[in-house]
C-alpha cells in the first residue's frame, strides 16, 4: 500500500477507498468515487467559511499560526520590515524574487510614473457626500478605473496585466488622499515624483500651501514598513474574494474593487478603525477590568485580537509595536496607547482569552499608530487597501497562471423543500405570520 494514502471505509456500503495524500490534502473530487449506488452524486466536503480547505496552491506567503510564522516568497516578515522598502517588497511578491539594484530603480520609476490619475476622477469624487466614507470612495473609484482602462479586460496578456498592475499600485495613494482630502474639503495635491513612494503618499494627504512638501522620515519609514507588513497574507477574507472574482476572468479593477470590498468588513480590515472605537469606549486604564468582563460574557469582541490562523501571537503585531515607539517619539504618546497595553497585558493573563488563543493581531496597534501620525479613524482600512493591493494582484496573477484553476463555483448541501404543487394565490396562507 503506497505510504502517502488514507484508506476510507464506507460504513453505508462496507466499500473501502484508497486516496492519494498530496501535501497534507486530499482532493475532494476524490471524494465523489464514494457512492452508495450508481445514481448516487457521490461525496462532498462540508466546510462553511472554508475553515479546514485549501482553494489553491500558492509560492506567495508562507503563514505558520502556531510558531507566529510569516514569510514573503521565503524571507522572513521580520527581515523585510528592517531591510526592505514597501516597493521592494512589491516586487518580490509579485516576481517572486528581490531585485536588483537597477531592477528597483526601473521598477520604483515605472511605479511613479503612474500616480497620476484621469482628469475626470476629479469630478467623480466630487459626488460623493462631503462625509462620504473613504473606504466606499477608493472602492467606487477602483472599480471607476475599470471605465478609463478598458484594455484590462486583455486578462491573458501578460503585458497588460502588468500595466494595470502598475496603474493599480501607483495610483491607490493618489485615489487614498484624494478621498481623504474630499472628507476634510481641501484641493487634491498632485503626485510629486521627486518623493518616495510614502512620501509622495503624505504630500497628496497633508501638503497645503507650502511650495515643496517635506515628509518626516520618521513617518515616512514607519508607513512604509505598515505597508510591508500588510502587502500580502495568504487566503485571507479578501484575497479569497480577489481570486474567486478574477476566476470569472473580470478585469483587475473590478476584482480588486471586490477584495477593497471584503476588506472594509469589522472582522477584517475594517477591525483597525474598530479599536480606536473601542479604546474610545474605553476611556480609561481603570475602566479595562470592567470592559474585559463585558467581553467574557460574551458581550461583543475584542477588536485588534484574535485570529483565524494565528493562534499565537501575530508576527506582525511585534512589528507594529516596535515601530510605533520611533513614531510616538515624533508625535508624543497618547492615552489610548495606555489603554490599549493596559488591555492587552490583562487580557493575555486571562484564561479566558488564553483557552481561545486570542492574542493582539496586526490591527490591534496598527490604528494606535496611524491616529498618531495624523490620520483619522476613518481612512484605517484604506491605509490597509493599499499595500494589500500588491497582495491581491499577486495572488490574482498566481491563479490566472494555474493551469489547475478554473471559475470558483461552490457546492452546496440543500436544506430546503423537495417538490411542491403550485398554489394558486387564492388558496395561499399569509406569510407574514410565518416571518414574526
Ligand atoms: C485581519 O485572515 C487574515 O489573514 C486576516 C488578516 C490579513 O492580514 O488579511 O490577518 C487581517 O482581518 C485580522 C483580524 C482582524 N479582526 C479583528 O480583530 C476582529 C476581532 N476578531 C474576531 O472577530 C475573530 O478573532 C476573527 C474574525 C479574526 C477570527 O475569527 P474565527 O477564526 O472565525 O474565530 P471564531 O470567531 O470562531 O472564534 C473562536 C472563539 C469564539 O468563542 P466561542 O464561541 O468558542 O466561545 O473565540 C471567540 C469567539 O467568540 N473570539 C473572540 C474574539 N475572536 C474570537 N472573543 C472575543 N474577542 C475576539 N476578538
Amino acid at each position: 500500500m503506497p505510504q502517502d494514502t488514507i484508506t476510507i471505509t464506507d460504513n453505508r456500503t462496507g466499500q473501502t477507498y484508497t486516496l492519494p495524500i498530496e501535501n497534507g490534502t486530499i482532493r475532494a473530487m476524490d471524494l465523489r468515487k464514494i457512492k452508495t449506488g450508481a445514481d448516487d452524486f457521490g461525496l462532498m466536503t462540508y466546510d462553511p467559511a472554508f475553515m479546514n480547505t485549501a482553494s489553491c496552491r500558492s509560492a506567495i506567503t508562507y503563514i505558520d499560526g502556531d510558531k507566529g510564522i510569516l514569510r514573503y516568497r521565503g524571507y522572513p516578515i521580520e527581515v523585510l520590515a528592517e531591510h526592505s522598502s514597501f516597493l521592494e517588497v512589491a516586487y518580490l511578491l509579485l516576481f517572486g524574487e528581490l531585485p536588483t539594484a537597477s531592477e528597483l530603480k526601473n521598477w520604483v520609476n515605472e511605479i511613479t510614473h503612474h500616480t497620476m490619475l484621469h482628469e475626470t476622477t476629479k469630478k467623480f469624487m466630487e459626488g460623493f457626500r462631503y462625509n462620504a466614507h473613504p473606504m466606499a470612495m477608493l472602492v467606487s473609484t477602483v472599480s471607476a478605473l475599470s471605465t478609463v482602462y478598458p484594455d484590462a479586460k486583455n486578462i491573458h496578456d501578460p503585458a497588460s496585466r502588468l500595466l494595470q498592475i502598475k496603474r493599480l499600485i501607483g495610483k491607490m495613494p493618489s485615489i487614498a488622499a484624494m478621498s481623504y482630502r474630499h472628507n476634510v474639503g481641501f484641493p487634491y495635491v498632485y503626485p510629486d515624483n521627486d518623493l518616495t513612494y510614502t512620501e509622495n503618499f503624505m504630500n497628496m494627504l497633508w501638503k497645503i500651501v507650502e511650495p515643496k512638501y517635506a515628509a518626516n522620515p520618521v513617518i515616512a519609514r514607519a508607513l512604509d514598513i505598515l505597508f510591508i507588513l500588510h502587502a500580502d497574507h495568504e487566503q485571507n477574507c479578501s484575497t479569497n474574494t480577489m481570486r474567486a472574482v478574477g476566476s470569472s476572468h473580470a478585469d483587475p479593477y473590478l476584482a480588486t474593487a471586490s477584495a477593497a470590498s471584503a476588506l472594509s468588513g469589522p472582522l477584517h480590515g475594517g477591525a483597525n478603525e474598530e479599536v480606536l472605537r473601542m479604546l474610545d469606549e474605553i476611556g480609561s486604564k481603570d475602566n479595562v477590568p470592567a470592559y474585559i468582563k463585558k467581553i467574557k460574557e460574551g458581550k461583543g469582541k475584542l477588536m485588534g485580537f484574535g485570529h483565524r490562523v494565528y493562534k499565537n501571537y501575530d508576527p506582525r503585531a511585534k512589528i507594529i509595536k516596535w515601530a510605533a515607539d520611533s513614531v510616538f517619539e515624533v508625535t508624543g504618546r497618547n492615552t489610548k496607547l495606555e489603554i490599549a497595553m493596559e488591555l492587552e497585558r490583562i487580557a493575555l493573563e486571562d484564561d479566558y482569552f488564553a483557552q481561545r488563543r486570542l492574542y493582539p493581531n496586526v490591527d490591534f496597534y496598527s490604528g494606535i499608530m496611524y491616529q498618531a501620525m495624523g490620520f483619522k479613524p476613518e481612512m484605517f482600512t484604506v491605509l490597509f487597501a493599499i499595500p494589500r493591493t500588491v497582495g491581491w494582484l499577486s495572488q490574482w496573477q498566481e491563479l490566472l497562471t494555474d493551469p489547475e484553476q478554473k471559475i470558483a463555483r461552490p457546492r452546496q448541501v440543500w436544506i430546503g423543500h423537495e417538490t411542491r404543487a403550485f398554489v394558486p394565490i387564492e388558496k395561499r396562507t399569509p406569510v407574514v405570520a410565518a416571518t414574526r
